[in-house]
């Protein structure tokens, strides 16, 4: 559980970030319409959880920084009986203010007024310039005359780059929800099943064990399916002799985990897979060792392109010296994607690479990434021996960079070939 005195001490450093003279405003997520009358499930924005922990829509946090300090204004829905009726109990201005560590809280109703009145003699307004939200719209229309305009969101992303504790701890909850999935799915994975059921199976653990969601559509990607990389529809039939690829990762309390394991629909590998599986396991297990404070995410990359290349070079995927195969950039056809990304209360963590100036940010202690090195051999590639062609293996962990190196988070899920087959 994340404090009311971590939301509000992260209010503050965001607060020692803004410019003097200058107002912050970060909204709430839109509701969503899927269709006349009914609605997608609602998850609030990051950066505005990040900054309050609060789950309404229709609200927004407003930074107001001057010579005074920072002062923190909290718009929140009125009660009303009627609105409450259909969509749920609101907290209210009242309660608001009891659980919330801001200076004031008022209507969202007022919001428009009130920003007209904050905004008057300002110099600068901070907004995530990645929302459109009509909110959004109505900021930057009461602003014109504002002298600049910057995006509060790469603020609050450096900050999101280091985990807390808590965060930690939150992060660490959904692995282990995530890993009873898992292992789940490799028990119930049989032939002549849909991908959607082993789907529904997954995300049946993530509920049954608290985690109120997903933290993004899970990939169930049987066979030759598992070469699109983001495949969600997951309406093929498990076949026998194929593998299958799970990338599925619960939400726990907002914070996400990220795992893919591939698996044999039959519960044994066929010889070729087991080659291809090894190799990526072999490079998994290399690259997530290399990780410690003041490594380069790049150099990770790099170094799983090239254990990755001497690997399809020895198998006979690709021919050639794996040198010069990098130079050309030939695995890129079957390593096409990041060796990891930051995770956190997003599983594409909104967190920078690079400072401003353009440098890459080194790990540092606190920061949780994935490592997920894959090999993509689609079935039309005649390029390929036979034997190969149609299999898709990607294998993800989530790691936390420590003072000393590193945590492999979710080390308990079952990853080597023996393990997964028994
Ligand atoms: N689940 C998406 C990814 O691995 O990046
Ligand atoms: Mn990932
Ligand atoms: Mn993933």
């Amino acid at each position: 559980m994340i404090r009311e005195s971590e939301y509000k001490s992260r209010r503050d450093t965001l607060g020692n970030k803004l410019s003097n003279n200058s107002v912050g405003v970060l909204f709430a997520a839109e509701a969503k319409t899927r269709s006349n009358d009914t609605e997608y499930p609602y998850r609030q924005n990051s950066n505005f959880y990040y900054l309050t922990g609060f789950k309404e829509d229709n609200s927004a946090l407003v930074l107001v920084k001057s010579k005074k300090g920072l002062k923190t204004l909290l718009f929140v829905q009125s009660k009303d009986k009627k609105a409450e009726l259909w969509n749920g109990k609101r907290l209210g201005e009242k309660k608001a203010k009891e659980r919330f560590l801001v200076d004031e809280v008022h209507s969202i109703a007022t919001l428009q007024t009130k920003l007209r009145e904050l905004l008057e003699n300002k110099k600068t307004l901070y907004y995530d310039f990645a929302l459109e939200y009509p909110k959004v719209k109505m900021l930057k229309k009461e602003s014109q005359k504002l002298f600049a305009q910057k995006n509060i969101a790469s603020l609050i992303g450096s900050m999101r780059l280091i985990k807390s504790k808590a965060e930690i701890e939150l992060i660490k909850k959904a692995i282990e929800i995530t890993k009873e999935a898992h292992h789940g799915a490799m028990q119930f994975t049989k032939c002549d099943k849909y991908e959607y059921a082993l789907q529904a199976h997954i995300e049946y653990i993530f509920k049954s064990n608290g985690a109120y969601n997903d933290a993004y559509t899970s990939i169930v990607a049987c066979g030759n399916s598992a070469n699109t990389l983001h495949y969600i529809k997951n309406d093929k039939i498990l076949q026998k002799n194929e593998l299958v690829l799970i990338d599925a990762g619960c939400e726990y309390d907002y914070y996400a985990s990220d795992i893919t394991r591939t698996i044999p629909v039959s519960g044994k590998f066929t010889a070729p897979q087991k080659e291809l599986y090894s190799m990526v396991l072999d490079v998994q297990k290399k690259v997530i060792k290399k990780i410690k404070p003041h490594a380069k995410r790049s150099k990770l990359q790099s170094y799983a392109e090239k254990l990755l290349t001497k690997g399809m070079v020895d198998l006979g995927i690709l021919r050639g010296n794996p040198k010069k195969l990098i130079q050309k950039k030939k695995h890129k056809k079957y390593f096409p994607h990041g060796i990891g990304h930051w995770m956190g209360l997003d599983v594409h963590d909104e967190a920078p690479y690079k400072y401003p100036n353009g440098k890459e940010i080194p790990l540092q202690e606190g920061m949780v990434l994935t490592i997920e090195p894959a090999i993509y051999c689609d079935k039309k590639d005649k390029t390929i021996p036979e034997k190969y062609r149609g299999i898709g293996i990607r294998i993800e962990d989530n790691i936390l960079v420590t003072s000393s190196g590193y945590e492999n988070l979710s080390k308990k899920i079952r990853k080597e070939v023996v393990d997964i087959e028994k």
